[in-house]
C-alpha cells in the first residue's frame, strides 16, 4: 500500500516517512488541542461535546499539519494535499483552480525519446498515470520499427519520427515539442546525439538513462549489450545504472543518481542486462518525478 501511495504522490521512501510523520502529529496534536479547549468550557462528555470535538478537530487538522510539515521540510506536499481536498470539498476541480490561483502546480508535461523496444518508456507512462505529477505528452523515435511506437499508440499518446533529415538540425522536432507543450524531456534508450539546439531549448531539462556506472563505460557506441560485455570483459565485480543530465557529450552531463548491482560469477551479457533493466524500472520514474519537482 505504502509503494503505491509513494509512486501516487511521487516521493521517495525518506519523503514517505516524514509525511507519515506528519500525519500523526498533526493528527494527535489537533485531537490533543481540541480535547484542552473542551475542557475549558468544562461540558459534559456528551452527544453534543462530540460533535463540537469533532468539528474543532476537522478545523485544527489541516492548521497542525500545516505547521508540522514546516519543520519536516513536508510543506509543499501538504499545502498541495490540501488543496486537492479543498478542490474536492468546494467541487471545483484542480485545473480549474489551477487555472484561476495558479495555487497547485501544474502538471509537467514530458517527451520521451527512445529508439528500441521501450520498456523504460512503458514503465515511466504507467508510473505518470497514477499521479498528478507530469503526463507523457508525446514519444519520439529515430527508428520507424521502434517498440517504443507501439506502446505509444497503445497509451494514445502521440509519435514523432525523426527522419535523417529531421536530425540534422532537429528544428522541426523543437516546433513539434512546442506545438505539444513539453517542459521536459526523457532519453530512455535513445540513440542519437542530442544537438546543441535541443539542449539550449531545454537546459536542465534533459536526462538520460545509462546502463552502466557513469563515467566508466561511456561514450559514442557505448549502448546496450556492448556495454554489459565490456563491464563483464573487464572482470568488473560491480555494474550499474546511472541517470544524469544531457550535455553535448555523450554520457557526460551532471549525474543525478547512481544505483549499483553485483556481478556474479558466470554473468553474462543478458543476465547483467536483465539486472540493469530491474533496476531502472525501479528508479527511473521516481528521479524523473523528483527532478521536475525540484
Ligand atoms: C536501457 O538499458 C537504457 O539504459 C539504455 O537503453 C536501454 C533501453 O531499454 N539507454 P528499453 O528500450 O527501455 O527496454
Amino acid at each position: 500500500m505504502f509503494k503505491k501511495l509513494q509512486q501516487k504522490w511521487g516521493v521517495n521512501g525518506l519523503n514517505m516517512a516524514l509525511i507519515i510523520t506528519t500525519f500523526a502529529l498533526g493528527g494527535s496534536a489537533c485531537a490533543r488541542i481540541a480535547g484542552q479547549l473542551l475542557k475549558l468550557i468544562s461540558l459534559e462528555k456528551n452527544t453534543i461535546w462530540w460533535v463540537i470535538y469533532i468539528l474543532l478537530v476537522t478545523i485544527l487538522w489541516p492548521i497542525c499539519v500545516i505547521i508540522i510539515s514546516f519543520p519536516l521540510g513536508q510543506f509543499k506536499f501538504f499545502k498541495n494535499y490540501l488543496f486537492r481536498i479543498w478542490s474536492k470539498i468546494s467541487g471545483k476541480t484542480v485545473e480549474n483552480d489551477q487555472k484561476k490561483n495558479n495555487f497547485a502546480k501544474k502538471k509537467t508535461k514530458l517527451a520521451i525519446f527512445a529508439s528500441g523496444k521501450g520498456s523504460n518508456a512503458d514503465n515511466i507512462i504507467s508510473y505518470f498515470k497514477l499521479n498528478q505529477i507530469a503526463d507523457v505528452a508525446i514519444v519520439v523515435s529515430d527508428n520507424a520499427a521502434a517498440g517504443v511506437l507501439g506502446i505509444a499508440a497503445k497509451n494514445n499518446i502521440p509519435i514523432m519520427v525523426l527522419s535523417k533529415e529531421d536530425r540534422l538540425n532537429y528544428a522541426s522536432c523543437i516546433e513539434n515539442l512546442h506545438k505539444n507543450e513539453v517542459d521536459f524531456i526523457v532519453l530512455a534508450g535513445y540513440l542519437k546525439k542530442i544537438p546543441a539546439s535541443l539542449i539550449r531549448q531545454y537546459p536542465n531539462k534533459i536526462v538520460n538513462i545509462h546502463p552502466a556506472l557513469l563515467p566508466k563505460y561511456g561514450g559514442k557506441g557505448m549502448y546496450g549489450a556492448k556495454v554489459h560485455q565490456a563491464v563483464i570483459e573487464n572482470n568488473e565485480t560491480v555494474s550499474g545504472i546511472t541517470i544524469h543530465y544531457v550535455d553535448e557529450i555523450y554520457d557526460h552531463g551532471k549525474i543525478i543518481f547512481q544505483e549499483k548491482c553485483e556481478i556474479e560469477n558466470g554473468e553474462t551479457a543478458e543476465s547483467l542486462a536483465n539486472k540493469i533493466h530491474f533496476l531502472e524500472h525501479k528508479h527511473f520514474p521516481q528521479v524523473i518525478a523528483e527532478v521536475i519537482q525540484k
